[in-house]
């Protein structure tokens, strides 16, 4: 009886039609009118003018070509790039830049993880921080400004708010403005999360097991130069970041102990972040899965020759 079905070819086709429009229904239809399958997060906000303008410079410049924005829930991807992407941050995103291909890292955790100068600085010149990047040079992106009318008509088609401040703001911003202030923008709606309610980081007081040791200060050097320097200057004394030989330290005045600069140093800043009852601003990278404990503890004693002490 089962078979009969294949020798009629016209009643296959409509059966197999039935079918396969009920599973379509069932998985395509049903999910898109139910409002609980497509979660937005709490700290989600639609793009301002100037992120929008910066999304469609992406989008144009096919950055998504190299750069994926979409952290799996795998062991080793959260490690590398942070919490894993959730279904409700791509709310505002049309269409999405989840991208397929990672000639350069993924950038679903970008925002907010250098400061600002760090990307202008990046984007005009990849190779000034990794010599051997691929990534073109972006620095001709300054000479073009964003054009105010074309955004509010793109802000006007999404259905997006914004105010006539917002567009007046526009005048004179340049299309690297606009790229870096949505790259910074890019999944903050979940690291804010993370870091809400401004949670104090515990440090143990512990000392440097190599402090005065004479192979860590010429170890420490290294790993200063390599990873720091672009940031925090040749002589520890500021660039992007913050002077590290001041007696400011995370904007408050008042030096902080090895145990502290470990912490920072292992975990990054981020903004909203507590230590020792001072609120950091954010943009510090966090450092332990590039350095081992020695390594972290060794550029401690070569920050602390710089600073004299
Ligand atoms: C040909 C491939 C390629 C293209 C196109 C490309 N990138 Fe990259 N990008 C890379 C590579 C490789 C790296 C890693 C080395 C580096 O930082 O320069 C990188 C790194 C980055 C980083 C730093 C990521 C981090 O976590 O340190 C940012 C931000 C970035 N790219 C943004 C962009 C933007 C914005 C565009 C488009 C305007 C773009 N990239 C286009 C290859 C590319
Ligand atoms: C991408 C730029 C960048 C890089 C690279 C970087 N830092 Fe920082 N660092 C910052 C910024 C920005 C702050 C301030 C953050 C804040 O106050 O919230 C900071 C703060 C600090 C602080 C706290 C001192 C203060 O005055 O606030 C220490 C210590 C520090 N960095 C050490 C290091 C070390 C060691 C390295 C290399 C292993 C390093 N940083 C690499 C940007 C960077």
């Amino acid at each position: 009886m089962a078979g009969e079905i294949y020798k009629k070819p016209v009643l296959f086709a409509i059966v197999s039609a039935v079918v396969i429009l009920v599973g379509t229904f069932a998985t395509m239809f049903i999910p898109m009118m139910t409002s609980g399958m497509h979660p937005k997060l709490e700290n989600l906000k639609p793009y301002t003018p100037l992120q929008l303008a910066g999304k469609d410079i992406y989008q144009r410049e096919g950055c998504n070509n190299c750069h994926t924005q979409t952290v799996r829930p795998l062991r080793t991807e959260v490690m590398r790039y942070g919490e894993y992407s959730k279904a409700g941050e791509f709310a505002y995103d049309y269409p999405f830049l989840w991208g397929s291909k990672r000639t350069g890292p993924d950038l679903a955790r970008i925002g907010k993880k250098y400061p600002d100068a760090w990307h202008v600085r990046h984007m005009e010149d990849p190779r000034k921080f990794y010599p051997r990047s691929n990534m073109p040079s972006y620095g001709w992106l300054k000479e073009s400004a964003v054009d105010p009318d074309e955004i509010r008509n793109h802000m006007d088609a999404l259905g997006f708010p914004y105010s006539e401040d917002d567009i007046t703001a526009l005048k004179g911003k340049t299309d690297l403005d606009a790229i870096v202030a949505y790259l910074q923008v890019i999944g903050t709606a979940v690291t804010k999360q993370a870091v809400a309610g401004g949670e104090s980081v515990i440090v143990e007081a512990v000392q440097n097991p190599l402090a005065g040791d004479p192979n860590a200060l010429v170890a420490g050097k290294d790993i200063y130069e390599e990873n720091c320097l672009d940031c925090h200057g040749e002589d520890g004394s500021g660039d992007i970041g913050p002077s590290l030989i001041d007696t400011v330290m995370v904007k408050a005045e008042g030096d902080l102990s090895d145990a502290h600069y470990y912490v920072i140093i292992e975990k990054g800043l981020d903004e909203g972040m507590i230590i020792e009852g001072r609120a950091a601003e954010g943009g510090m990278p966090a450092f332990g899965e590039d350095l081992n404990k020695d390594e972290i503890w060794s550029v401690i004693v070569y920050i602390r020759s710089m600073q004299k002490k």
